[in-house]
């Protein structure tokens, strides 16, 4: 089929991944290499191991995503690499393997900023599945393991636009759903899991107060109308009552003996997880989900509410989870607004978004530079 093939390459925390995306609207191919196995024992991701679990796995991925593709180094008509924000050692094994291909088969390198990858996710999806007129102005919610970012995002004449009106002030919502996972002794990475968990428990059983974190911004260039307010989050908070409620409440024995049982079982799954809690922590568990689901949401609807967003994207790793989507469909409907989501396969890091994010660049003809370096903390806006 005629179009633009883009090979897209990603490797900014833990997972390796390649694909080929035509003309920014059909997946053609998508291969991911986690490296959750490397990772898990360690309960996060260990940098230097992450750095050379991409060195070992990127061309295998590359080759595969060409294969699956039915493409080669020749017939691709570009190459798109995420610059950042991620691991500085991981980022750059993508970047400089993704240059010398540029180089070596002739063909021009993109640069993709990692944010703007998740957002790109929901927007090749909805295309593949015929729907273009998504209205405008737009409102992305990025909630991943390293970011909870607000942005309203434009498609002007000269490219793609991002305006940053929000963000989380401590910890990524996907980082406090790894750290109370890691508290309880629920493996990592702790998202999918206590997805799988929360139905099982009582969410009202813990309350956990959210503050509101309204102000307007100290940067006059940012303020469009004087009236116009950040709307950042926190969550660095609800890991720490926690952590309290697990020291109030004698949770100790039992969060070790899960340890115990669950050291035995080379790669847990969410039931074996699931086997071994009691009513407590699954009642912890759902509450814990219940309040960052809520407080994503009631603050994202806000920020679409005072900036008079019409559409709203919702994407990263967090977007994965089944309580936030069915939350968010209900109250986004409620308010009128349409709220789309990539499918779970898209919402955790990949390389289709990467390779989508990069098509608009191709057409104006932004490419990147042969100085091209890896930026471990590049903003989006
Ligand atoms: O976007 P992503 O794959 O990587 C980053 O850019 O950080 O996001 C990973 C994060 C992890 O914190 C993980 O626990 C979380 O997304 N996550 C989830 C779910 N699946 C992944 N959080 C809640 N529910 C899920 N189903
Ligand atoms: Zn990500």
């Amino acid at each position: 089929m005629r179009g633009i093939y883009i090979l897209g390459i990603e490797s900014s925390c833990d997972e390796t991944a390649a694909a080929v995306v035509r003309s920014g609207e059909e997946l053609v191919s998508d291969v991911v290499f986690s490296q959750i196995a490397t990772h898990q024992a360690y309960g996060g991701v260990v940098p230097e191991l992450a750095s050379r679990e991409h060195l070992r796995a990127i061309i295998p991925v590359v080759r595969k995503a060409l294969e699956d593709a039915g493409k080669t180094y020749e017939t691709i008509d570009a190459i798109a690499v995420t610059q950042g924000p991620g691991l500085a050692g991981s980022l750059l094994v993508g970047l400089s393997f993704a240059k010398s291909l540029a180089y070596a088969a002739n063909k021009p390198l993109i640069a993709v900023n990692h944010l703007e990858g998740h957002i790109h996710a929901v927007l090749l999806e909805e295309r593949q599945k015929g729907k273009v007129d998504l209205e405008f102005p737009m409102l992305a919610l990025v909630a991943s393991g390293g970011h909870t970012h607000l942005y309203l995002a434009e498609n002007r004449e000269n490219g793609w636009v991002y305006r940053n009106i929000g963000q989380t002030r401590d910890d990524a919502a996907g980082e406090a759903f790894d750290k109370v996972a890691k508290l309880l002794e629920l493996g990592y990475p702790g998202g999918p899991t206590i997805d799988f968990l929360a139905p099982h428990g009582n969410p009202n059983a813990v309350k956990f107060p959210f503050a509101q974190i309204k102000h307007r911004d100290r940067n006059p260039e940012n303020r469009h109308q004087p009236e116009e307010q950040r709307v950042d989050f926190s969550y660095s908070g609800i890991k720490t009552a926690a952590l309290r409620y697990v020291e109030l409440n004698g949770m100790r024995a039992t969060i070790e003996q899960r340890r115990e049982v669950l050291r035995n079982i080379p790669r847990p799954e969410p039931e074996d997880y699931l086997a071994h809690c009691d009513k407590q922590t699954l009642d912890l568990v759902a509450s814990f989900q219940r309040a960052v689901v809520h407080d994503l949401i009631s603050k994202t609807l806000s920020a679409a509410e005072q900036y008079g967003a019409s559409t709203l994207l919702v994407t990263g790793g967090v977007a994965a989870n089944s309580e936030l989507r069915a939350t968010f469909e209900r109250e986004a409907y409620l308010q009128g607004l349409a709220v789309y989501f990539p499918s779970r396969k898209l919402s955790t890091d990949n390389a289709a978004m990467i390779a989508a994010a990069a098509y608009p660049r191709f057409l104006q003809g932004k490419f990147a530079a042969a100085e091209l370096s890896a930026e471990a903390s590049l903003r989006l806006a």
